[in-house]
């Protein structure tokens, strides 16, 4: 790489660490690499990354102030000169071009662990559970087992497996990463999702609460774990301490909004929604948050937690408005290389008017928009189990609307890969209760 210094070198080496831990001190650790350095071209290019990771416009406009900046540098490696290129299509918005672009530089440079890691999330947020594991399995044998990091690769190789639903290959893979580095909170992350998935609320809630200490501060993903946390408590219908977990560390006054998060909280209380449950003033506030975003495309998965917001606080016309917006983006011709667009065609604007028309109690029209999608619902990004909030409105939808079949077939299909989820189960007894009504009326 290319540096004036020797001591740049040592602060992009503590900066890529910082990456790949989460650190909550990360953005420092690469604005540090260029204090000293300011035309330090990976280290700029570090830096625009991070604020696109974010998934907020304005952090992307950031992105491209910095790598304008930063220009055309004379005399980039091979290396560097293919990361600007993978980091302008990223601040562009252009997110599956970002990570073929780092795809293709991780076979030539497999041991770069900043284009592995920024192509990891880019995959999470493209929800391409495929290459969420082969852009690191593929790279792996290059690796030397005893790299000091080489424990994070098995973290993010272990959430590609998890995505793809090879679940105790993913658990085993997470906790041998665990044994790398304990506070590995991408492995952890991991392992919990295996749990969710396969219903294993104890074992998840266990595994958190034994190893509080190494994932609960001090790095960013803190609010999306302790998410995970209220989550399996949801499920397992312990809605108190699930809400107890909300005020405490997934939102509260003290938040600092930031949509990665907000769209934690919005999840959360949007399958209380669901269930009918009372969330208290939550939803004032957290609608109040997102309405202080700017309306500006730029990811809509994010749009779609908004409108969750705005549904749940009562404020509909302001959910019926991203609507309008999402459709007269969508209808604007933008440049089709932004994924934003197509995410937001196939996937984004009909989740997000399916949700408006559960907030107006059109449950038919609910089921009309989700059913067709539900098998690409992907497309705009996430993990299975944040998805699970799209499906479980569908499904709530379909029992509302009085389609015992469809909600049948739906509870099957759940219960048929989780059977030990509580709320699968509490499902099909109401369903089943429906539908003895329905036919004792008609007897
Ligand atoms: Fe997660």
């Amino acid at each position: 790489m290319t540096a004036s210094n020797p001591t740049t070198l040592e602060r992009y080496d503590a900066a890529v660490d910082a990456l790949l831990r989460m650190s909550d001190d990360v953005s420092d650790a690469w604005d540090a690499t260029v204090a000293d350095d300011p035309g330090f071209a990976l280290g700029q290019i570090g830096r625009a990354y991070l604020r696109c990771w974010s998934t907020e416009a304005a952090d992307a406009a950031d992105a491209r102030r910095i790598l304008d900046d930063l220009g055309e540098p004379k005399g980039l490696t091979d290396r560097e000169g293919r990361h600007l290129a993978a980091a302008r299509a990223y601040a562009d918005g252009d997110l599956h071009g970002a990570g073929e672009r780092l795809s293709a530089l991780s076979v030539t440079y497999p041991r770069d662990a900043l284009a592995l890691a920024i192509g990891h999330q880019l995959d999470f947020f493209c929800g391409d559970a495929a290459t969420l594991r082969d852009r690191i399995g593929r790279a792996l044998l290059a690796w030397d087992p005893t790299h000091s990091h080489y424990g994070f690769l098995l973290g993010m190789h272990a959430f590609g497996l998890e995505e793809c639903g090879l679940y105790p290959q993913a658990e085993a893979t997470g906790m041998r990463a665990l044994e790398h580095n304990a506070r590995d909170v991408w492995a952890l992350h991991a392992v919990v999702h295996t749990h969710e998935m396969r219903g294993g609320i104890q074992t998840g809630l266990r595994l958190l609460d034994e190893r509080r200490g190494d994932w609960d501060s001090g790095n960013v993903l803190a609010v999306h774990n302790s998410w995970h946390e209220a989550l399996l408590l949801l499920d397992a219908g312990e809605i108190g301490r699930s809400l107890e977990i909300y005020d405490t560390s997934v939102h509260h006054g003290g938040s600092a909004n930031v949509a990665l998060e907000m769209l934690d909280a919005a999840a959360l209380l949007w399958r209380l929604h669901l269930d009918g449950a009372d969330t208290g003033g939550r939803w004032a506030a957290l609608a109040e948050a997102w309405a202080e975003k700017p309306d500006l495309p730029w990811y809509v998965f994010n749009d779609m937690h908004a409108v969750m917001s705005f549904v749940g606080a009562g404020r509909l016309d302001d959910a019926r408005a991203v609507v309008d917006r999402l459709a007269a983006y969508v209808a604007g011709g933008a440049d089709p290389s932004i994924s934003n667009l197509g995410m937001t065609a196939e996937v984004g604007l009909p989740v997000c008017a399916a949700i408006v028309a559960f907030g107006e109690g059109r449950y038919g029209d609910v089921v009309d928009l989700l059913h067709p999608i539900r098998k690409i619902v992907h497309r705009f990004g996430g993990s299975h189990a944040q998805r699970d909030a799209v499906a479980r409105t569908l499904f709530e939808a379909a029992i509302r609307a009085g389609d015992t079949d469809l909600a049948l077939a739906l509870a099957s299909e759940r219960l048929a890969v989780k059977e030990d989820s509580p709320y699968n189960r509490r499902q099909l007894i109401r369903i089943r209760s429906r539908a003895d009504d329905r036919d004792s009326q008609a007897a």
